[in-house]
């Protein structure tokens, strides 16, 4: 029988967004891991209010202080982002940060002994980094879409002069990403390393590029990550389409301040001359 959190629309709309991101061939096989905190209604209206713990399952790190208590919706490790929308319970888990913050209290899922993602690390310590800059954030997106993977590989890892490449290449780039992209050099990924290098470009940019990796993406709602990402990987296609020929139409730094203050946002410090 399914679980009445299966009829949550927090938890419908987390697996429509899964299978969107791989529909659009952003998530191969176990590519990418999502991670969303549940708000208070739906822990009580569908998780008896999180009294129930399934199994405790020990964290490889111990979270920050901030997310002691945070309940999470969390893709499992290993688990095809194709299955995910049909075998919730299979592929995804609910657990809550226990106040010992070494442990998760299993709530809901990860059948068969399945476990968090991989990437646990970059997860919780891109959520506390949000958290501490905007109460409101409630979504850690990791994915891997092929334009910003294949980008990554020609172009210079430096935040500003990515960032105000691909603002150049549609109008309203400057307006979903004002605060720009974080770029990290290739690094191994699911490590304590990689996940503390993602949360400290966090603390500036929502969008986070993992070289040759993917990118991660943060916001208050599962539209708001997944916008920014689509946002920028889109910009990301339009570079490597126009890459070959010689422009003859460009949108200056002029341009793009001059869309800013349109819609009264500030463009990163410093990226604009
Ligand atoms: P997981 O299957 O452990 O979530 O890893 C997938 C991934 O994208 C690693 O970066
Ligand atoms: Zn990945």
């Amino acid at each position: 029988m399914a679980h009445p959190v299966e009829e949550a629309r927090e938890f419908r709309d987390y697996l429509a967004i899964i299978g969107r991101m791989y529909d659009l061939g952003w998530d191969e096989r176990n590519g990418g891991n999502v991670s969303y905190l549940l708000s208070e209604e739906t822990i009580e209206k569908y998780l008896d209010g999180g009294k129930k713990i399934i199994r405790r399952i020990p964290l490889p790190m111990e979270a920050d202080p901030i997310m002691k208590g945070r309940v999470i919706l969390c893709t499992g490790t290993g688990k095809f982002f194709r299955n995910v929308p049909r075998y919730p319970s299979e592929c995804v888990g609910i657990f809550r940060i226990a106040d010992n913050l070494k442990e998760v209290e299993l709530l809901y899922g990860f059948d068969n002994n399945a476990c968090f993602t991989s990437e646990i690390y970059a997860h919780l310590m891109c959520h506390a980094t949000r958290l501490k800059k905007d109460p409101e954030n409630r979504v850690i997106l990791h994915t891997h879409p092929t334009n910003l993977i294949a980008l990554s590989q020609i172009h210079s890892a430096d935040d500003r002069e990515l960032t105000v490449d691909l603002w150049r290449m549609m109008t309203e780039c400057v307006v979903v990403f004002p605060d720009g992209i974080g770029v990290l050099p290739w690094m191994v990924c699911g490590t304590d390393e990689i996940g503390r290098a993602t949360a400290k470009k966090m603390e500036e940019h929502r969008l986070v590029l993992w070289s040759i990796h993917g990118i991660y993406g943060a916001g208050p709602s599962l539209d708001d990550a997944f916008g920014l990402v689509e946002t920028a990987e889109k910009a990301a296609e339009i570079y490597l389409k126009v890459l070959p020929y010689k422009l003859k139409n460009i949108m200056t730094d002029e341009d793009i301040k001059a869309v800013a203050k349109r819609f009264d946002l500030t463009p990163f410090p410093g990226y604009l001359s």
